[in-house]
């Protein structure tokens, strides 16, 4: 495996892999490398010629209340799992690489204005900045990123639409522990209370998707979820929400099949989870 620090280093090598006909995988991330990336490196092994795993804690993505500063990281186990799995080229560029005076941002309406949206306004423009931007330096063929952020999905593959760039997205289901809760770096800041409580999400969202498929209540799917989630005193609920998948719109006659998104805070952590449930 490559370990590429710079621009202008990496789009060498690719420019290289490109003549020699190479398909890209490319998955990127942040780091602190859990099962759920691994099975992104997987897939992207499986459907591709070369794998290419960028890590970079963005911080044009987190809030300035956030946990930009404490976001896990362990670069040398990440390098590990990496070579392990498969990965080609881990493309590992420092702050002053990516950024130098960025005053362009992009920018998303409607789909960025709820869910995650609302209580992290500008989350999701640094998302779509930093993804362009590794779009635009590794040009792969398929790009991987798991449902658990369904809503980055959505709005990431907005963005390949409607900037025409040429990659295709690669949706890949969420990876859970055995006890249900999703990965997701952010599980190492629970407490062993707070992880214990956490696995509520996972059950709820069970629950709501029974009720949804027996009866077609929307409503009191949410209210029965919400009155599950606080029976186990989580610090706040930031929503819980029910939306047709296709476009994060109140669910219709037309909706095939809708999700159940969740997030709710643990002490200081907020998780994410959402279910996919299928419209009688
Ligand atoms: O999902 C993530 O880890 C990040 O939002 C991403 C897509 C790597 C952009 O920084």
């Amino acid at each position: 495996m490559k370990i590429i620090k710079t621009i202008e280093k990496v789009k060498k090598l690719i420019k290289e892999s490109k003549e020699k006909n190479l398909s890209i995988g490319f998955v990127p991330t942040m780091g602190y490398l859990h099962d759920g990336h691994i099975s992104l490196v997987k897939r992207a092994k499986k459907e591709n010629d070369l794998v290419v795993v960028s890590i970079f804690v963005n911080p044009l993505q987190f809030g300035p209340n956030e946990d930009y500063e404490r976001y896990p990281r362990d670069i040398e186990s990440d390098i590990k799992i990496l070579k392990k799995n498969g990965c080609d080229i881990l493309f590992l560029p420092e702050n002053k690489e990516l950024y130098k005076e960025q005053l362009v941002i992009i920018n998303i309406i409607e789909l960025s204005e709820k869910l995650c949206g609302l209580s992290r306004p500008t989350h999701f423009q640094g998302v779509l900045t930093v993804v362009a931007k590794l779009f635009n330096i590794i040009t792969p063929s398929r790009s991987y990123f798991g449902e658990k952020d369904y809503q980055q999905l959505l709005i990431i593959k907005k963005m390949v639409d409607d900037l025409n760039f040429d990659t295709k997205i690669v949706p890949c289901p969420i990876v859970r522990e055995k006890d249900g809760l999703a990965m997701s770096s952010r599980n190492s800041y629970l407490s062993p209370d707070e992880r214990k409580k956490s696995t509520i999400l996972y059950r709820s969202l069970l629950k709501g998707k029974e009720i949804i498929k027996k009866t077609g209540d929307i409503e009191n799917a949410k209210n029965v979820i919400k009155d599950m989630i606080e029976s186990v005193n989580p610090t706040k609920i930031d929503y819980i929400e029910i939306y047709d998948e296709k476009n994060l719109k109140e669910i219709n006659e037309k909706t095939k099949y809708c999700r159940i998104f969740l997030a709710v805070f643990f002490g200081k952590t907020r998780l994410i989870d959402n279910m996919r449930v299928k419209i009688k």
